[in-house]
């Protein structure tokens, strides 16, 4: 393997083999392996794009990498032993040879900034606003894969990403589920001030956590609090297809009340005989009629062995954390386990990193 090059304008550039394809993309001085490959086309798993969820996890064949961005906290001492890399973090120190999974499917939707409007805002459980988007006058309709989640640009630097409850509608409406955050910046505007009418800036589509259809296996789906709007997404889109798969939504809350799709769901049961749900209530009283516990201890109650199945999992970082790791030890595939943790913004999760370790940007 070669030291890596340089262009013409002498900015130093290393070249990037993904060996399951035999692809090659370069990355200029600086970038991450993930900014670069998006740059050239090629989609790469991503969620969190901050080194803490572990969805861009890929295996260093040959070459080095740093991390002068954030450390790459989503890995164990196990894991970088393995010569495991997050690309979101990862900066060549020399060309690389990879192995990672592609996404195919969301290489061919492009990116783009668009205004909408608020034309629906409702209360759908006492922390969780749903609203509905539409293009502002003149504006495109937002392209997607459902599953995907969108960027709201607050200015240049500060973005916040949500995912996106429904498929593409005629009309273009985008839904958002979103939990309002204690001290959260935007999440509290969203909760006090933002009103039907109001404009909204964003950037989409974003994400790599979308249905993959070439399998015949058992579908899980695994959400945690307002994990479930991609998670709806997705099951429509499969329920659209009109699969004949097995579906099991598990959603793990902490009180009935947050149960705020129930009324859907018990649709997608009428539409769909080989669709299961269960509800998991963290925080249930005697009254509920729901399961009590952890959502992901739930599933593994009722699948001790995961190896034959696609598991789709979604929600707070902590249970994403945890569930990833529990689900591959009981057999599942690391490569069939898709997922988006909901950790807050790259920028908000740099500045926590590093007044933990003291710098101070
Ligand atoms: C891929 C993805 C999809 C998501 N989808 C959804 C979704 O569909 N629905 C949903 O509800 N959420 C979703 N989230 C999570 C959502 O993006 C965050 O909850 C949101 O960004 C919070 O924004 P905010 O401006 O309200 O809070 P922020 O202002 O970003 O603050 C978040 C928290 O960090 C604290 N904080 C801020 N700055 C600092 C600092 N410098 N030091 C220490 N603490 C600080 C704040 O007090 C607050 O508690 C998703 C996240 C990701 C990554
Ligand atoms: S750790 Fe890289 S996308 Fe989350």
């Amino acid at each position: 393997m070669s030291a890596g090059g340089h262009r013409g304008d002498n900015v130093r550039v290393y070249t990037v083999t993904l060996k399951s394809t035999g692809r090659r993309f370069d990355v200029a001085a600086g970038e991450t392996v993930l900014e670069a490959a998006q740059r050239a086309g090629i989609a790469l798993p991503y969620s969190c794009r901050a080194g803490v969820c572990g969805s861009c996890k890929a295996t260093l064949l040959a070459g080095r990498c740093e991390y002068p961005r954030n450390p790459p906290l989503a890995l164990d001492a196990d894991e970088r032993a393995h010569h495991a890399v997050l690309l979101c973090q990862a900066v060549p120190a020399s060309d690389l040879l990879l192995a990672a999974r592609e996404v195919p499917s969301v290489a061919d939707i492009a990116r783009r900034r668009l205004s909408v409007r608020v034309a629906e805002k409702r209360l759908l459980a006492p922390d969780v606003t749903g609203l509905h988007l539409l293009p502002a006058v003149g504006e495109p309709r937002l392209q997607w894969l459902p599953g995907q989640y969108l960027d709201v640009l607050l200015d240049e630097q500060r973005r916040r990403p949500f995912s996106i409850a429904n498929g593409p509608q005629a009309d273009g409406t985008i839904e958002l589920h979103v939990r309002h955050v204690a001290g959260g910046g935007f999440t509290s505007r969203v909760a006090d001030g933002l009103a039907v009418g109001d404009t909204l800036r964003i950037e989409g589509p974003l994400g790599t956590f979308v249905a993959r259809e070439d399998s015949e296996r058992p579908m899980l789906f695994v959400a945690g609090g307002t994990g479930i709007a991609p998670v709806k997404a997705i099951v429509e889109h499969f329920l659209e297809l009109g699969t004949r798969r097995a579906m099991e939504v598990y959603w793990g809350v902490r009180h009935a009340a947050d149960l705020y799709l129930l009324p859907q769901i018990e649709r997608w049961q009428r539409q769909a005989r080989q669709l299961r749900f269960h509800a998991v209530l963290s925080e249930s009283s005697a009254a509920d009629r729901w399961r009590r516990g952890l959502v992901h201890e739930a599933v593994l109650a009722d699948h001790p062995d995961l190896s034959g199945h696609d598991v789709y999992m979604s929600g707070p970082p902590a249970m994403i954390d945890i569930a990833r790791h529990r689900f591959v030890a009981a057999g599942l595939p690391e490569e069939r386990l898709y997922y988006d943790s909901f950790d807050y913004a790259p920028d908000v999760l740099a500045q926590i990193i590093a007044s933990r370790a003291g710098i101070h940007p």
